[in-house]
């Protein structure tokens, strides 16, 4: 099932969410580094790393839910997308009340709470994040219809199930010229 919000060809969502894992991930690998070493540096990294996550998590959002939307009702997908979307608004709403817990001491420093929700919202992303892969790999939200390996380029104004050929393809090779 297309994505109802591209750029360049491509899906804006799977663009955008490397932001939120891997800023909000690096913000728990710095806390464990401030707890085991003392540093400091580490503490405010963390802090940093955590408010452009949530940033970027917003922003990643809308296009989720923009293409989230455009899933036809009573499908699987449907519920699956319901189920990632909802968590990840909650690892979100996680990190936000981590982030506040350690705004108000010297350098950022975190108390057990704010690590405990950051740790909770890393687990409860790994599970929403497998959700988002299941989205698209098993279930083809995002994905052209009709992708195969020699699909046109993405820029082309062609659609995707035809190849260089122009005739019809599925994954499983040509069957018909295109009309
Ligand atoms: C911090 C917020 C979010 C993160 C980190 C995130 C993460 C992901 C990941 C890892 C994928 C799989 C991408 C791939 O394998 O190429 C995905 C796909 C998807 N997500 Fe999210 N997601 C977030 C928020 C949302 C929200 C709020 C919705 C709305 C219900 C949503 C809807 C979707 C949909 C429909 C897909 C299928 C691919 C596409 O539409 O481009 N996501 N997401």
């Amino acid at each position: 099932m297309e994505s109802k919000a591209k750029l360049f060809g491509h899906p804006i969502h799977p663009m955008l969410i490397v932001f939120p894992l891997g800023l909000l991930v690096t913000s728990l690998i710095f806390d464990i580094v401030h707890a085991a070493t003392g540093d400091a540096d580490f503490s405010v990294a963390a802090y940093w790393c955590i408010a452009a996550g949530i940033v970027g998590g917003l922003l990643a959002a809308v296009f989720g839910l923009l293409d989230w939307l455009a899933i036809p009702g009573g499908t699987r997908a449907k519920g699956v997308g319901l189920w990632h979307g909802a968590g990840n608004v909650v690892v979100v709403v996680l990190f936000v009340v981590s982030w506040w817990l350690r705004s108000g001491s010297p350098q950022y420093v975190p108390g057990a709470a704010a690590v405990v929700l950051s740790v909770l919202a890393v687990l409860l992303g790994a599970v929403t994040g497998w959700l988002g892969g299941e989205l698209v790999d098993r279930l083809g939200v995002g994905v052209d219809s009709g992708a195969h390996l020699d699909a046109p380029n993405s820029l082309s104004e062609r659609p995707a199930h035809v190849n260089a050929a122009g005739h019809t393809q599925t994954p499983a090779g040509p069957t018909s010229r295109a009309a």
